[in-house]
């Protein structure tokens, strides 16, 4: 169903195959982005090619096409599928040495690329009625030398995050740093409403496409919104929580560790938003 591009070739994704010994595998020595397929159109691709660029640059790989060409090569893979509705994925990871040899220099970087088909974070009945979290006893510990902001396979924390979610019953986990601030779950971005102004962590995150989204679409409706510092406590007060993700957008979160979140049902700044939202997908 889906397409893979690597070594200069479209496959079919079932014969899109990497080395074992790639570092990217070995040493999670690699970097990606994911943008949505929305009805045969990627939303907000220039945003997406422009934050790999980047995750690419500070990682020192490189791959033999500027913003242009990767964006013809990504318009081309999704133009060889049939698929409506998918995730394209860009991929980078440094290759490996020649055997004997722990010369990093040497690796040629892979760059892939793949469309398959759209993977949501919540079905749509989840969607309408939210979801339900928990704050995760594990600290959000971005690996030291990768700055949060670029997009990492570094993903051990929210594996164990999801466990314990799954553990307590709940849909998702929320991450805090060490000092106990909120955070991000496994794959995507946190918000809350409190008396009417919109807020989300600062920093020590993944500076989320969807997240900006919602930064400019509030900016553009005249609702308050900032990026800011809050605590475990604080979200648990909180008027609406919802979180961000290219996976399904706006998701709300009606439960938090066993209580409800306003009066439990997605409130109407997150309604309000998520409509706007895929508005602007059209
Ligand atoms: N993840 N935080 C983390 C750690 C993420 O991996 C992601 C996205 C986000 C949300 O960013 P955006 O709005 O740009 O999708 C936040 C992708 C979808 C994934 O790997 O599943």
């Amino acid at each position: 169903q889906g397409v893979a591009w690597l070594d200069g070739h479209f496959v079919p994704l079932s014969e899109a195959r990497i080395s074992v010994f790639d570092h990217g595998f070995t040493r999670s020595d690699a970097t990606y982005d994911v943008a949505h397929v929305y009805r045969r159109r990627v939303f907000r691709l220039d945003r997406h090619i422009a934050r790999f660029m980047r995750s690419l640059k500070s990682l020192r790989f490189e791959i033999p096409f500027d913003s242009d060409g990767l964006r013809a090569l990504l318009l081309e893979a999704v133009r060889q599928t049939a698929l409506d509705d998918a995730w394209i994925m860009m991929i980078c990871t440094r290759g490996r040495p020649p055997f004997g040899s722990r010369d990093i220099r040497l690796c040629r970087n892979n760059l892939i690329v793949c469309v398959v088909p759209f993977i949501w974070l919540a079905t749509p009945a989840q969607r309408e009625a939210g979801l339900t979290a928990t704050v995760s006893t594990l600290v959000r510990i971005p690996p030291h030398s990768v700055d949060p902001r670029v997009k990492n396979f570094h993903w051990l924390d929210f594996v164990r995050s999801i466990f314990e979610a799954q553990e307590r019953g709940s849909d998702l986990a929320f991450l805090c740093g060490e000092d106990g601030r909120v955070t991000e779950g496994a794959g995507f971005n946190v918000f809350m409403v409190k008396g009417g102004e919109v807020l989300t962590p600062a920093d020590g995150v993944l500076e989320g496409i969807t997240r900006a989204s919602v930064l400019d679409i509030c900016a553009d409706e005249g609702v308050p919104a900032r990026v800011a510092v809050f605590d475990a406590a604080a979200l648990r007060a909180a008027d609406e929580i919802f979180v961000t993700t290219t996976s399904g957008g706006i998701v709300p979160v009606v439960r938090l560790d066993d209580r409800p979140i306003g009066d439990g049902r997605p409130g109407p700044v997150t309604r309000k938003l998520n409509e706007i939202y895929w508005r602007r997908h059209e």
